[in-house]
């Protein structure tokens, strides 16, 4: 598989000096929805973002941001995160060979997201307060110099995250009649903003935040203040927020009409959908899965149903399957 900053070399700003830190990200299957298109009357789209290597969308943005990292001959890196930032900068920080440091807000990030970070080799802090305290002093460190910062404020984050926009309308021949997307800090709703505006689209964008910001079980999204609020105000994306049980009832459905399992903050956009399907009758509409399911296995214990013990026998088997 081409890697995003080949593919997409002319619309990113590398040069022939930029090492390209790439773990085969990018490229990722837009998939028809035609069971849960059917349901809701649309003409539904899955971007599944979570086939990236990490599995999240962040290693759009982590492998322009870690190569520009290295070019600048940066020693190490440092993000502030509710999870997938740290296991795609954790990644791609050794692949590059540089150490990643990573604050997380204590005792909120899903159990897959620390695991695979902690496996990846990074140090990871566990920051006693709430994500907008260790994103503070992420941003701090980075000044005095002795790390560079990755969380999404680095611009070369957006300029790859914004490549989503391009595969979509590359592989559907034309723009879709929308975008929906998950809203926790902003930066992939800029992302695409910029995405949809360098392709000389006016296509509206949808951003799906989560009602009660601060303690919404969709982790991925628990952010209490976007920091990229003001510029998703200028973008014109329409921001509209949706609430735990339309989440969950969204993430379920998704995993049982289409056989994709993500994570809960994933399904914001189709309970969105599910909500508004009304006004998108007949349209072609794209929603991005941004992330895996594996990555948040209590949420899924939770509202999955446990398996059945059953004897290893042909009739008790048969008449728990008729159950
Ligand atoms: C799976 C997932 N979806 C959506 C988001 C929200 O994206 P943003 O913070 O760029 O608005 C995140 C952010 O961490 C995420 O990990």
């Amino acid at each position: 598989m081409t890697p995003l900053i080949e593919r997409f070399r002319d619309r990113l700003p590398v040069s022939a000096a930029t090492p390209g830190v790439s773990l085969g990200e990018g490229s990722t299957p837009l998939l028809h929805a035609p069971r849960l298109g059917k349901l809701l009357g649309i003409d539904l789209y899955l971007k599944w973002e979570a086939s990236n290597p990490t599995g999240s969308y962040k290693d759009r943005g982590m492998t322009v941001a870690v190569s520009k990292a290295a070019e600048a001959g940066a020693r190490a890196v440092i993000c502030a995160s509710t999870g997938n930032t740290a296991s795609s900068a954790a990644a791609y920080a050794a692949r590059a060979g540089i150490p990643a440091l990573i604050l997380i807000p204590e005792g909120a990030i899903a159990g897959g997201k620390l695991i695979q970070t902690r496996a990846l080799g990074a140090l990871v802090l566990e920051v006693r307060g709430s994500f907008d305290q260790a994103l503070a002093a992420a941003r701090e460190l980075s000044d005095r110099g002795t790390h560079a910062l990755v969380n999404s404020l680095n611009p070369f984050r957006i300029e790859g995250q914004k490549t989503a926009v391009f595969e979509i309308v590359e592989e559907l021949g034309a723009a879709p009649d929308a975008f929906v997307i998950p809203y926790g800090g902003g930066g992939n709703t800029t992302a695409y903003a910029k995405g949809i505006a360098e392709s000389g689209l006016a296509t509206p964008l949808y951003s799906i935040e989560a009602v009660d910001r601060p303690n919404t079980l969709a982790t991925a999204i628990r952010i209490g203040t976007p920091v990229h609020r003001p510029k998703v105000e200028l973008s014109g994306a329409h921001v509209v927020a949706v609430s735990d049980e339309e989440i969950v009832e969204a993430w379920l459905q998704l995993a049982r009409e289409e056989g994709l399992f993500c994570e809960p903050s994933s399904a914001a956009g189709l309970a969105f959908l599910r909500r508004r399907s009304g006004e998108f009758q007949g349209a072609r509409v794209v929603v991005t899965i941004t992330g895996h399911g594996l990555k948040d296995p209590d949420i899924a214990n939770r509202y999955a149903p446990p398996p059945v013990q059953v004897d290893a026998d042909a009739d008790a088997i048969a008449a728990a399957a008729a159950r």
